[in-house]
């Protein structure tokens, strides 16, 4: 078997995907690429790791020739807070390694996964319930990056053939990583904040609902779209997905049926604009009938667990 590479390794979908491919396939057939090499990691368990910068043409190439590379989940990412602060930063990491991942895979046959987002959408697109197609005109870097990626993948299937699959992510919600620059990170630090001080204070306003998913539903989902057939899937741009819609109240409220002392305050940042021009909810009924997607985790089974898992850490 070709091994599979996996970029942003360490991220917070990287670092769960990593774990979960090294124990289906085995450890010597996962690479990992990312800038740093956290202490303590254990190769045995999850494979090579490698410091690679992914702007770095040749050092991708390098890294796919030397480890016969077959399949590329391509997850590096700056995302939707961190890319507003440094708009060239994400262009260069979110766009142009991608393209050297799709020019790669034209030339030697490799099979990609691209995560896209919810926010590829703006304050143009309809609120609620949003369609799979439907006006992308967002106004954050990071989704003007994704609406990029998406057409590009989307160029490539069509031009070139390249097996491309995607998904449009909503915020993801995980324990095994710290928050990293995400609009939707809020309803990740609350978890933290909600354990160790029995109160948060978040950079989104009380009433801000948004999409969102627990993380092995993620995981589950870009395992179950690697492994439909080609010919099922009619989307090569990339999916709408969706699990559970909440707002930042909501979630304080499921919290507080765990602690009850928690108290949630507000202090809007610089990413209540972002959220703001995004979905409140997803409509992803065509990844539900190409390839027969269903979500497990609700809010409460989602709130359960964040807090039983970060708990034990
Ligand atoms: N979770 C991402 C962000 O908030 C959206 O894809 O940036």
């Amino acid at each position: 078997m070709k091994r599979i590479l996996i970029t942003g390794a360490n991220g917070q979908i990287g670092s769960e995907l990593r774990e979960t491919l090294a124990a289906q396939y085995g450890s010597d057939q996962v690479i990992s690429i990312d800038l740093n090499k956290p202490a303590g990691y254990d190769a045995k368990k999850l494979g090579v790791l490698e410091s690679v910068d992914v702007t770095d043409r040749q050092a991708i190439e390098k890294i796919i020739d030397q480890y016969q590379v077959g399949t590329v989940f391509h997850l590096v990412g700056i995302l939707s807070g961190k890319g507003e602060l440094n708009p060239d930063l994400a262009w260069n990491v979110n766009v142009s390694s991608l393209k050297y991942v799709l020019d790669f895979a034209k030339e030697k046959s490799l099979r990609v996964f691209w995560p896209s987002s919810i926010a590829v959408f703006g304050p143009t697109s309809p609120k609620e319930q949003t369609p799979q197609i439907t006006t992308l005109e967002p106004t954050s870097i990071y989704g003007v990056t994704k609406v990029a990626g998406e057409l590009l993948c989307n160029y490539y299937f069509n031009k070139y053939r390249v097996d491309v699959r995607s998904l449009r992510f909503p915020g993801l919600i995980s324990y095994k990583t710290p928050p990293g620059g995400g609009t939707t990170d809020y309803a990740v630090e609350i978890f933290y904040e909600a354990l160790k001080r029995q109160a948060y204070t978040s950079f989104l306003k009380r009433d801000t609902v948004l999409p969102m998913m627990y993380m092995p539903d993620a995981i589950r989902a870009i395992l179950e779209l690697m492994a439909s057939p080609s010919d099922d899937l009619t989307i090569r741009t990339s999916y709408n997905l969706t699990a559970i819609s909440f707002s930042v109240a909501e979630l304080a409220t499921e919290i507080q049926k765990h602690i009850p002392a928690f108290q949630l305050s507000t202090d809007p940042d610089h990413r209540q604009k972002i959220a703001d021009s995004w979905p409140r909810s997803i409509d992803d009924s065509i990844a539900r009938r190409d390839w027969g997607w269903r979500h497990a985790f609700d809010l409460s089974a989602m709130t359960r667990e964040m807090l039983k898992n970060l708990q034990a850490q």
